[in-house]
């Protein structure tokens, strides 16, 4: 018997990026079968198909791994692409899913959000491309999910996901992979090796934080046994169920302790830190916390030192809530500058049809045309390539940069878990009075624009609204509130703060004090802290 009668769950909507619910929703009875039939069922089933299938390595990936494996084989796909214990980091997964021509991939992670028995789990897919799928495919796995009446698994023994090698399941090939070695060779490919060697071998000294995440083992391959850099060089290597308890997400607040090392006395050359599917990444030099839209721009400006991308750059792509910083670089560049709603997704349209090759968000992704993710430890390595060819630390390169582009000063501020209703009513409040904000003055600062974010692809055409509160004041500062579209608690809004100088005075101040206006004139508008009685947000990046 392969087919078994279910009934749908409310709620299995994917977000962002996939779905996301605590671990124990997900380990309910048939709630995984239900939203992995709905995805088969929504894209013309999965007959034939080859698919290919890993994770993070976060708690319930490997039971969940097997549950799909034996789903697909009852759907009767032709085979499916394991990653070695369940293993794939999200960007190797897209390389996978690209080299070897699959139909598609599932991907079981919840990115940077924590894993555990009561924390996070998710399943996201993604399509030929290696990309996330995009809204319409989304939309219609969730509408499959509230009208399941049954799904398909063969009942037979657990699948050896251990042993790289094939094995047959029912009618379907099951073929356990390395989940490093091609991501590692397409990162040769990509940067110059034989410079990054040089660099370790002068001594240059890095810190690599994995987060007890998916990037370790592609870490330590490619840094400590490719490039040479020291033992050592990658911390919390070991990816666990339960991220050892770290909360894997490279931002200053959760990667706390490499932020205290490269602040220190002690600090190495160059850190970074990524998150636990490893397609976030974060960038310190030496006493500098480079911010992602900085990161962004900067990674643009010298693309060209990279080998893979020394034709230059098709152009690029930012979501709305990053920086204008990257826009400057393009305009120098000569290049077109696209603004995307937040989600990854959103930039795979425009990467296949060759109008981007970089893009990135505020939210600690970056990436280019190589996959259809974003790409942590790609990031690396271009910052690494980009050190290596200029001879210069990240300090150096910053100061240079914003002495050229002028700076973007910025900051987000997240206020997490906030009560669904009071934030919603929070945001209509402030919709309903987004017109009249126009020519008022709030502390100081005058309301040029306000607008709510519509996002129309000029690749198919397809219309994204409701995507973020933009407010511009006049002289180009601005503020976007929108809610987050990846959390699993409550309601975490979002505030993004941005302000230009030009330069050459003013380029050295503490962000959070270059943005105290902007804040300032946000509470007077929006009244975060009046209205949630939050005084501080609980994450600044
Ligand atoms: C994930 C997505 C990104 C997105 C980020 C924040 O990492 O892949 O594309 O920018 O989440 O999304 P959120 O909706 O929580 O602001
Ligand atoms: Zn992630």
């Amino acid at each position: 018997m392969t087919t078994f009668p279910t009934r749908p769950f409310d709620g299995q909507k994917p977000g962002t990026s996939g779905l996301r619910k605590k671990t124990p929703v997900f380990m309910q009875l048939n709630y995984l079968e239900n939203f992995v039939q709905a995805t088969f069922d929504a894209i013309g089933g999965v007959a034939g198909k080859v698919l290919v299938l890993g994770g993070d390595g976060r708690y319930f990936g490997a039971e969940a791994a097997q549950v799909i494996v034996k789903m697909a084989a009852a759907n009767g796909a032709a085979r499916v692409i394991v990653g070695q214990g369940a293993w794939l980091s999200t960007p190797a997964a897209s390389n996978l899913i690209r080299t070897r021509g699959a139909d598609g991939g599932i991907i079981l992670s919840a990115s940077h959000n924590p894993g555990g028995p009561e924390e996070d789990f998710g399943v996201k897919y993604n399509m030929a491309n290696g990309g996330p799928a995009p809204e319409a495919v989304t939309e219609a796995i969730f509408a499959r999910t509230k009208e399941i009446t049954a799904f398909h698994k063969l009942e037979a023994p657990d699948v050896n996901l251990e042993a790289i090698g094939e094995s047959a399941l029912g009618g379907m090939v099951v073929e356990v992979v390395d989940p490093v070695e091609a991501y590692a060779d397409m990162m040769e490919e990509i940067f110059d090796f034989k410079a990054l060697r040089g660099l370790f071998h002068e001594g240059f000294t890095m810190r690599m934080d994995s987060m007890c995440a998916i990037t370790g083992p592609y870490a330590v391959e490619i840094f400590e046994n490719r490039l040479g850099a020291a033992k050592g060089t990658v911390v919390h290597e070991q990816p666990l169920p339960d991220f050892g308890g770290m909360h894997p997400d490279p931002n200053p607040t959760w990667a706390h302790e490499l932020m205290a090392e490269m602040m220190g006395d002690a600090a190495p050359d160059f850190g970074a830190a990524s998150d636990g599917d490893g397609d976030r990444n974060m960038i310190v030099g030496r006493g500098v916390y480079v911010s992602p839209s900085d990161s962004l721009a900067v990674i643009a400006a010298n693309a060209h030192l990279v080998p893979g991308y020394a034709g230059g750059l098709k152009g690029v792509a930012r979501s709305m809530p990053t920086s204008a910083a990257v826009d400057r670089v393009a305009a120098a560049l000569g290049i077109d500058c696209y603004e995307t709603p937040t989600g990854w997704k959103f930039f795979g349209n425009l990467m296949d049809a060759g109008r981007v090759s970089l893009c990135g968000e505020e939210s600690f992704g970056t990436g280019s045309d190589h996959v259809r993710e974003k790409d942590g430890l790609w990031a690396v390595l271009m910052w690494l390539n980009i050190i290596a060819a200029r001879g210069q630390g990240v300090g150096e390169i910053m100061a240079d940069h914003f002495a050229r582009f002028g700076r973007n000063y910025y900051s987000r501020h997240d206020y997490e878990a906030l009560p669904v209703d009071e934030a919603n009513a929070m945001l209509g409040d402030l919709r309903d009075r987004l017109e009249g904000l126009k020519g008022k003055s709030f502390q100081g600062l005058v309301v040029e624009s306000s607008d709510e974010f519509c996002y129309t692809d000029p690749v198919d055409g397809s219309v994204s609204a409701h995507q973020g509160f933009r407010i511009l004041f006049e002289g180009g500062s601005r503020v976007v509130l929108r809610l987050s579209g990846t959390g699993t608690e409550g309601a975490t809004l979002r505030v993004y703060l941005e302000r230009y100088v030009a330069g050459p005075e003013g380029l050295d101040e503490d962000p959070q004090a270059a943005l105290a206006p902007i804040i300032r004139a946000t509470e007077e508008i929006v009244g975060i802290a009046a209205r949630t009685g939050r005084e501080e947000p609980n994450v600044i990046t």
